[in-house]
């Protein structure tokens, strides 16, 4: 198959310069987030490619509790589920990133025929499913690139139990009633007789939250900053990403750690057209990440459909795994 360049070349035809594809939701979203009151970005906007490998960077760092702690907890949960699902399961993971915590459950649970990771970086997944066929040859291994707040199209199946896989406490960047859709929808995807094996961070002291979310290298707050340089390469804006602060702490009435980028100045920034007026110390608010309590987060399951079957806590209660059961 020739090349776009060549195929042109060879017919002798004139061509204006392409115009990059805009991704149209993106535009709508940004505008719309960054036109209200309090300014805000969708956490799921972090994760171009540079935004992933940051995330990789963040799960190396000593103060970034939650992916080692997580990472410590799999092996038990995974031997403790060893012999629990049916023959010939199909795993669903959402969010699977680097497909590190995957690892875990298809060395130890036997009966995983096929794995289908879902995630919105579309080159960092492709790349990451690359290496895990080459380690697990015998699994079929089918990645799904695409947005899970909205209902997922899975590859045809047959009818194997699916078994979904959330780690990473990604929930906790929805607030609770998005939370509780994500959810619902999960059970839609997942299907009947399902089970959605999930980890989420748990509530514990703001000075420990304060310094996993302000790491003394400031990766943290270059992943934060990528997001608008993002806006500027795929929709044409000029932020001076300098020009914004990283700022993060836990906002104890919400339970929640909130991420913003603060405003250094008073600043005119031209996004897709439309001018975005800052003053100085004016914050977009680019991510939360919810803490849940056992009973919390108990309450969320139950409250979409899912039954809590088991729970694991990681030593010094710092993250929980819960083993949810579709009810319907
Ligand atoms: C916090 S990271 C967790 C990665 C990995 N699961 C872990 O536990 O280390 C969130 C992951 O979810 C993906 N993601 C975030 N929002 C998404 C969305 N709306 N749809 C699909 N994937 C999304 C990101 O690309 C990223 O890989």
């Amino acid at each position: 198959m020739p090349s776009a360049q060549t195929l042109f070349h060879t017919q002798e035809v004139t061509i204006a310069p392409l115009t990059p594809v805009v991704d149209r939701n993106f535009v709508d979203d940004v505008l719309t987030g960054l036109a209200l009151p309090q300014k805000q970005l969708q956490a799921k906007y972090f994760y171009d490619q540079q935004g992933s490998d940051y995330f990789d960077q963040i799960c190396q760092l000593p103060e970034y509790y939650p992916y080692q702690t997580e990472l410590n907890l799999l092996p038990r949960v995974a031997s403790d589920l060893a012999d629990s699902f049916s023959s010939d399961c199909t795993i669903v993971e959402f969010g699977a990133g680097s497909l590190v915590k995957i690892k875990p459950l298809l060395s130890t649970i036997s009966n995983i025929r096929q794995f289908i990771p879902i995630d919105i970086s579309g080159i960092h997944l492709e790349m990451a499913c690359q290496q895990l066929q080459t380690d697990y040859p015998k699994l079929a291994v089918k990645p799904v690139v695409a947005d899970f707040c909205f209902p997922v199209d899975l590859p045809a199946l047959d009818h194997q139990q699916k078994i979904g896989f959330f780690p990473g406490s990604t929930i906790g960047n929805f607030c609770p009633a998005q939370a509780a859709r994500f959810l619902e929808n999960a059970r839609c995807t997942l299907g009947p007789d399902s089970c959605l094996l999930i980890g989420v961070d748990t509530k514990k002291s703001p000075s420990y939250l304060h310094r996993a979310y302000n790491d003394a290298d400031g990766i943290t707050a270059r992943f934060n900053r990528n997001i608008l340089t993002r806006i500027n390469r795929e929709l044409g804006a000029n932020f001076n990403p300098e020009n914004f602060e990283h700022y993060a702490f836990y906002n104890a009435g919400q339970g929640r750690i909130e991420m913003h980028l603060v405003s250094t100045e008073q600043q005119v920034v031209d996004v897709f057209g439309s001018a975005v007026a800052f003053a100085a110390g004016e914050s977009i608010h680019t991510e939360n990440s919810y803490k849940y309590t056992p009973d919390e987060f108990c309450q969320l399951a139950q409250s979409a459909g899912w039954q809590v079957e088991r729970s694991w806590l990681a030593e010094q209660d710092l993250f929980a795994t819960y083993l949810l059961r579709n009810r319907c």
